[in-house]
């Protein structure tokens, strides 16, 4: 045992001089290891080989192979095939002695409060209120509205008269949610704050989990599908952009040209070039294959914290703390050696408080603002005169999903309440509460 110890120690002196002769612990040193590489595929909605590693009672449970405790070891070093993380890099030298440390000093669980893990697809979460809502997306054909809860998505009938499935998983905040355009694929954004970052991939079909890729070790925000479906994108409380293969949850890039939290992020047109933005106050342009940074597109202003794009045309509308809606160009005409204003082809009033979302409707036409001030103006996109305002929220809105056919606009936010309204008129035409609330007796 001391031998290992020492092993460890030899790997990484640095974390030997940290942490004195100490073993490993769980809660400090393996749990960190288990969530970040491997509860994206060892966890309740999708349990590789039969194993969660969650939890403590889930790894001492172990796998179809019995107890994972003299397994994980040789599954990582490669001893016993297939190698974990399946299809990842091998863990460094040091977490693998790390875990084989923790083990061989008897395994135990040192965390003073980590409650068993009650939630599941059989044990859905119970709500006393309504949660905050931050983010809403309708399916392409029109059927469905997928609504964000506290660890899982409702999906509901689209004009809001009956929930029809609930995907549970493993993020408390679902940041953003996005349909693939075939509406096969639902990907969310997300994570557990200070713990994990993590993108849901989902089969609207079978309503299963078909990959989780764990990223940051915080939360991901701002989502989107590249218009071919093949890759998805999100921003980090790391300050990068990630790119991830859909179809395999392979990191494809890792970008970090901002200096902030990245909040939102879209594909342009042809897919082969991301904008992000972020609390830095910049929207840059990546191009997607490279990761190379191409040029910002807009001139610093204030934080920023959301982006969409036009549907079919590579332009985009952006706002933040500075409550005002910017709509750019993405790209320049010809190059330029400093940062002007050119590209801006029309700013949107100012809104009565910060922006926190933005929509474009699929026709092209519109432009929805929502914030903190509790109601969503809706924008002509072409001449920025004012439309409609959907009202009746009683506190922030941070998601916005106009319907496929632009008619209906559906927000939702700090008040727990879904309201769908009409597009041109601003009248409310259904308002619900996503989640089963129970009756709470005093
Ligand atoms: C990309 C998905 C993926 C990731 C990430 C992953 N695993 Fe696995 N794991 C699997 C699959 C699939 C199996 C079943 C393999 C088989 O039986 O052929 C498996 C099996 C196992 C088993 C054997 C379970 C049993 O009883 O059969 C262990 C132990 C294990 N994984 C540990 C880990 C550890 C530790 C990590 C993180 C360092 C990890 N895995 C990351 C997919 C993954």
């Amino acid at each position: 045992m001391r031998a290992l110890i020492l092993a460890a120690c030899a790997v990484t002196v640095a974390a030997c001089v940290v942490q004195g002769a100490e073993a490993p612990g769980f809660t400090r040193d393996v749990r960190p290891i288990l969530q970040r590489q491997c509860q994206g595929c060892h966890q309740p909605s999708s349990k590789s080989g039969n194993l969660d590693l969650t939890t403590f009672e889930g790894l001492m449970k172990g796998g179809s192979r019995g107890p994972a405790l003299p397994l994980i070891v040789k599954y990582l070093k490669g001893e016993a095939q297939p190698r974990m993380p399946l299809g990842g890099a091998a863990l460094p030298n040091d977490q693998i002695e790390a875990i084989a440390a923790w083990i061989a000093a008897g395994g135990k669980n040192d965390s003073v409060a980590t409650p068993a893990d009650t939630i599941s697809a059989e044990h859905p979460p119970t709500y006393a209120q309504p949660p905050v809502i931050s983010a809403l997306a309708f399916s392409p054909d029109g059927a469905t509205l997928a609504v964000s809860g506290y660890r899982e998505i409702l999906l509901h009938k689209a004009d809001g008269r009956g929930l029809v499935t609930r995907l549970v998983g493993l993020s408390e905040r679902l940041n953003s949610i996005v349909f693939s355009a075939d509406g096969k694929l639902l990907v969310t954004a997300g994570g557990t704050p200070a713990r994990f970052g993590e993108l849901q991939v989902w089969d609207t079909a079978t309503a299963k989990l078909v990959r989780s890729v764990m990223l940051t070790n915080d939360t991901l925000f701002g989502g989107a599908i590249s218009p071919d479906g093949k890759v998805l994108s999100a921003g980090g409380a790391d300050n990068t952009v990630r790119l991830v293969e859909t179809a395999t949850g392979k990191e494809l890039q890792k970008i970090g040209n901002h200096e902030n939290w990245v909040l939102s992020t879209v594909f342009g047109v042809d897919g082969k070039r991301v904008v992000s933005v972020s609390k830095d106050r910049a929207a840059k342009l990546t191009d997607a294959a490279s990761g190379g940074f191409l040029e910002n597109v807009n001139l610093l202003r204030g934080e920023l914290t959301s982006v969409v794009r036009h549907p079919n045309k590579d332009i985009v509308v952006m706002g933040g703390d500075e409550r005002v809606p910017y709509i750019y160009m993405m790209d320049r005409p010809k190059v330029m050696k400093t940062a002007d204003d050119s590209t801006l082809v029309r700013k949107l009033p100012r809104q009565e408080g910060l922006i926190t979302s933005l929509a474009w409707s699929p026709d092209g036409k519109r432009i929805a603002v929502a914030g903190i001030a509790p109601q969503v103006n809706i924008y002509d996109a072409d001449t920025g005169q004012a439309v409609a305002s959907c009202k009746g929220h009683t506190a922030g809105i941070y998601a916005l999903a106009f319907t496929p056919d632009s008619a209906r606009l559906a927000t939702g936010g700090f008040d727990g309440h879904v309201r769908i309204c009409n597009a041109t008129t601003g009248e409310v035409v259904q308002d619900f509460i996503p989640v089963p609330v129970a009756q709470v007796t005093k």
